[in-house]
């Protein structure tokens, strides 16, 4: 049976707060860990262009985004992780998109609405400020889902009208063009009941926008605990019962902490627990669970170029299954070859009858490749490469040169095979 494919996108504009950790980067990592599922997590940068102009924030914050999760703890290994730009096959298919989407369903977007009685309400014209990146942004977002075919989407509240807008253009695509076959199943939004949204400082609901967060990494323990000082609370003193129901206290303890601890905690809050030993208990309790992950992230932050491998390999795999999915869907439109499609046939016969490079990893965790023939005999076996980039450099190399000169390095001739036979090999890849 097929696994579901669970997909989320995280805009690239921000740093990432301790609400985003709990609300949606904690159980993402924990779902990614379940065999029956797949899971697409990308930063939407294409995205993040509609909400910012200023590259070097751009630029920070995709990174910034790309080492927290890693750092909270999504194995690159076991789902999709990619950068929305690297994928070329997207804002392809958000034009296919675009062409059968009707203008009234994206006059209807919340987001584009809220925009235009903002001017409204402020005498401005009604579309002023508005790009045309905010009115299509559904579309955008559609291309994502769709792309990979995702079943579930995991999303806030305010996204649910995305993912319905999704379905919409998924539908018209399918009766449009599907002759008869469903190019795109129907993404549903997940919508986690149980992950409650935290509070922030001030007891509103944590968010950049009401300047009330606590960071995750940003500023390290000090900054933490700064923030945590910064919780409003009433002014009962020391020994005096505390309402643990008056204060962003108790719900962001009980948000890390096990069951037994935060009855604990709630109980000594009703026994006159300061408010200040109480902030000196949470910030205790958030530093065990933040400070490993805080010290992997100042580890991959200070090495862009190697989460940088690490989003390029993500990329190449992902594009694995969007590519021949976007070939299928441009065909679908009429973009088609002008080859007679015997003629296709018999050229994707050939292709299939050449030689293949196969890239993989091994359990002592390096980068291999080999070379195998037509009927899948070995030709050459790479020797461990430490990233799949240099695997990809030697593969490259290889295929540049058609010849083993200078780059027999570590690799090993098949049983058998001679180094003539490889050569041959390359020379017809190359044709
Ligand atoms: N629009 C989403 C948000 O602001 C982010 C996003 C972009 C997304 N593409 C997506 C979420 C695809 C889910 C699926 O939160």
């Amino acid at each position: 049976m097929s696994k579901t494919r669970i997909l989320t996108g995280i805009t690239t504009t921000g740093t990432p707060h301790l609400g985003n950790y709990v609300g949606a980067i904690r159980p993402a990592v924990a779902a990614s860990r379940d065999d029956n599922v797949e899971s697409y997590y990308f930063m939407a940068d294409y995205h993040a262009l509609i909400k910012c102009d200023d590259p070097a924030r751009i630029a920070r914050s995709r990174l910034e985004i790309a080492a927290t999760w890693l750092a909270c703890g999504l194995d690159p290994d076991n789902v999709y992780f990619y950068r929305q730009s690297d994928i070329p096959e997207i804002p392809e298919l958000t034009w296919l998109l675009t062409c059968v989407t009707a203008k009234g369903l994206m006059n209807r977007a919340h987001a584009y609405k809220a925009s235009v009685d903002a001017n409204v309400a402020a005498g401005e014209d009604p579309d002023a400020g508005i790009t045309m990146g905010l009115y299509s942004y559904p579309i955008l977002m559609a291309a994502d889902i769709l792309i990979f075919n995702a079943h579930k989407v995991p999303v806030g509240r305010d996204q649910i009208q995305h993912i319905e807008m999704a379905r919409d253009i998924a539908a018209r695509f399918n009766h449009l063009f599907g002759a008869g076959r469903e190019y795109f199943v129907q993404p549903e939004a997940l919508i986690e009941e149980s992950v409650a949204t935290l509070p922030g400082l001030d007891g509103r609901k944590m968010s950049k926008s009401y300047d009330n967060t606590i960071p995750l990494f940003e500023g390290g323990a000090k900054k933490l605990k700064e923030s945590i000082a910064r919780i409003v609370t009433d002014s009962r003193l020391p020994g005096e019962p505390k309402d643990p129901d008056s204060t962003a206290l108790m719900p962001i303890y009980a948000a890390v902490a096990s069951h037994a601890e935060t009855v604990e905690f709630r109980t000594a809050l009703l026994d006159g627990l300061g408010w200040g030993d109480a902030k000196q208990q949470l910030f205790e309790r958030l530093e065990r669970d933040i400070a490993p992950m805080r010290a992997q992230y100042e580890e991959l932050i200070a090495q862009p170029a190697r989460i940088e491998e690490i989003l390029q390999d993500g990329a190449a795999r992902a594009r694995r299954i969007g590519a021949p999915f976007l070939a299928e869907l441009r065909e679908a439109v009429g973009l088609r070859s002008f080859r007679p499609a015997a003629e296709k046939k018999t050229a994707a016969v050939a292709a299939a009858r050449l030689p293949q490079f196969k890239q993989y990893r091994e359990a002592d965790g390096k980068f291999y490749f080999k070379l195998l023939d037509a009927d899948g005999r070995l030709l050459l076996q790479s020797e461990g490469f430490d990233s799949p980039k240099a695997a990809g450099q030697s593969i490259a190399a290889l295929r540049a040169t058609a010849s083993l000169a200078g780059d027999t390095g570590g690799h090993a001739l098949g049983p058998d095979v001679s180094a003539a036979e490889v050569e041959r090999a390359l020379a017809a890849l190359a044709q």
